[in-house]
């Protein structure tokens, strides 16, 4: 569903004059602002309740505005924007220092950038022309939206305009990976596979081990409203031995049909990292003692989801984003 040519006007319109625009993107909704106004930048952390030190990324409408943003890209970096913009991968890379403003990067020499795979979002960054920095559309320490409606229900009150594009094809959000050192390395699996990236570069990509605790390099955490514990498909009859009665079940399909209160039964990777916020939106909205997710194994798609539903079952006590 592409945008009227009045809605396109207004949205560009509401940026250009330094306001907040959640836009759809294939991944998770994003909350938009002119990366080059620092007010608008500001305003974005501040509808959030995100800390400062917690960089932006910058979306753009196409790879052709990448230079303009960043130094010298690697060529393992121009190889993955080659092959993967538009699309769910985000790159970390040596920023000039003007193309943004430094609210955007918490200060940092390096700035995430990234071209997105929507129509609607494409079409917003194309008109407006300017880059446009935009985390994920939730306030902080909830999970990602992925339908304007979610938008609208945490933070419609902070955006002055929220854009429909459906719910969003992906679910989850992009991979992240550094291209600013000798060899490039992942920081978030995401809605780009680890296989995808080594046939791209011919080499697989390590992934970096992220300190907990260090704020502003680790992802917007997602703490649960009700408590949210994981396990293998192993584990899954002792945990649900132990679980009580009022449980919400999450898992490949295959294990948790039949069986009693299931939020979300995953026929593949890609079905579940599509559904699992909204999956576990519902174990909170139907107000389950606990929500049981049996985790799909780290390879594909599944690798993202693992480590969404790995972290969120940490709780607050781990929350950094
Ligand atoms: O799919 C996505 O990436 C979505 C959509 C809206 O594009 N955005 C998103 O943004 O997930 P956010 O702000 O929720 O997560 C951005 C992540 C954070 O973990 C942040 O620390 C990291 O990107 N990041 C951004 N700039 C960085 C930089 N210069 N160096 C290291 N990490 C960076
Ligand atoms: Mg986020």
């Amino acid at each position: 569903m592409p945008l009227t040519d009045d809605e396109l006007a207004a949205a560009v319109a509401v940026l250009a004059a330094g306001g907040l625009v959640a836009f759809p993107t294939e991944t998770v909704y994003g909350l938009g602002a002119d990366a080059t106004n620092t007010a608008a930048v500001r305003e974005v952390f501040a509808a959030k309740g995100r800390p400062l030190d917690h960089p932006l990324i910058v979306h753009l409408g196409d790879a052709s505005g990448l230079d303009a943003i960043v130094r010298e890209p690697s060529a393992a970096a121009r190889t993955l924007a080659a092959r993967h913009w538009p699309g769910p991968l985000t790159l970390i890379l040596e920023r000039r220092p003007d193309a943004v403003v430094d609210a955007v990067t918490g200060g940092r020499s390096t700035v995430g950038v990234r071209v997105p795979a929507h129509p609607v979002a494409t079409g917003l960054l194309s008109a407006f022309g300017r880059p446009v920095a935009a985390p994920s559309a939730n306030p902080f320490g909830r999970v990602s939206p992925t339908s304007a409606a979610e938008v609208r229900e945490e933070l419609g009150g902070a955006c002055d305009l929220v854009l429909d594009g459906g719910p969003s094809a992906v679910g989850i959000e992009s991979t992240i990976v550094d291209c600013t050192g000798p060899e490039p390395e992942i920081l978030r699996v995401g809605g780009v596979t680890e296989a995808e990236l080594a046939t791209s570069l011919g080499t697989t990509v390590a992934r970096r081990e992220r300190p907990t605790g260090a704020p502003g390099t680790l992802d917007a955490h997602y703490a649960p409203r009700v408590p949210l514990q994981v396990c293998d498909a192993a584990d899954l009859p002792a945990v649900m031995a132990a679980a009580g009665s009022d449980v919400g079940l999450i898992g490949p399909a295959e294990l948790v049909d039949g069986r009693d209160g299931v939020l979300g039964a995953a026929e593949s990777d890609e079905h579940y990292a599509r559904e699992l916020y909204r999956w576990l939106r519902a174990g909170e909205a139907r107000g389950v003692d606990r929500i049981v997710a049996i985790l799909p194994d780290d390879a594909g798609l599944g690798a993202a989801v693992r480590d969404r539903l790995v972290r969120a079952s940490r709780g607050a006590a781990e929350a950094d984003g």
